[in-house]
């Protein structure tokens, strides 16, 4: 069964400015040998992340990442079945905070600030539909 499970949480202070290229590279050989795609994003210090593979698969990520002391303060936004992958080729793309993605975060987010803990699901599966085409691969 496929799903995509969407979750947030804060960077710690663990985070170094290697972290998101060593998150990156762990996501390519993890995700691709298990067949979980999905696209991870940071801004303000907060990390959103959605994943979209068979249940188990997801299951198994999240909790691998749950483990990792470089974010803290997780929670699971949306979980649902889906009937096509939406990231489809990608184990891991990540949405930078750059000028022009600033805009369509805040076009989706209640706050100024981007604030992924308030968005609703519909809202962010509208976020990252659009989000898609806006996907930087970095490896
Ligand atoms: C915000 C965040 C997202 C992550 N996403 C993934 C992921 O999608 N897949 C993955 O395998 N590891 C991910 N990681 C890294 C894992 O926590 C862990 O460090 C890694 O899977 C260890 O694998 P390795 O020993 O093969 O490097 C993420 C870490 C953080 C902080």
């Amino acid at each position: 069964m496929l799903v995509q499970l969407t979750y947030a949480s804060k960077t710690s202070g663990m985070l170094g400015p290697f972290d998101i290229k060593d998150i990156l590279n762990s996501s390519a050989r993890n995700n691709q040998r298990i067949g979980v795609t999905g696209a991870l994003c940071l801004s303000n210090g907060i990390f959103l992340q959605q994943l979209e593979g068979d249940r188990e698969a997801v299951n198994t990520v999240y909790h691998r990442i749950l483990k990792d002391p470089r974010h803290k303060d997780p929670a699971i936004l949306d979980f649902s079945e889906i009937v096509v992958r939406q990231f489809g080729t990608w184990s891991m793309g990540l949405i930078a905070a750059v000028q022009e993605n600033r805009q369509m975060f805040l076009k989706h987010s209640t706050t100024s600030d981007f604030n992924p803990y308030n968005m609703s699901p519909s809202t962010l599966r509208a976020f990252f539909a659009e989000m898609v085409n806006n996907v930087r691969w970095l490896s």
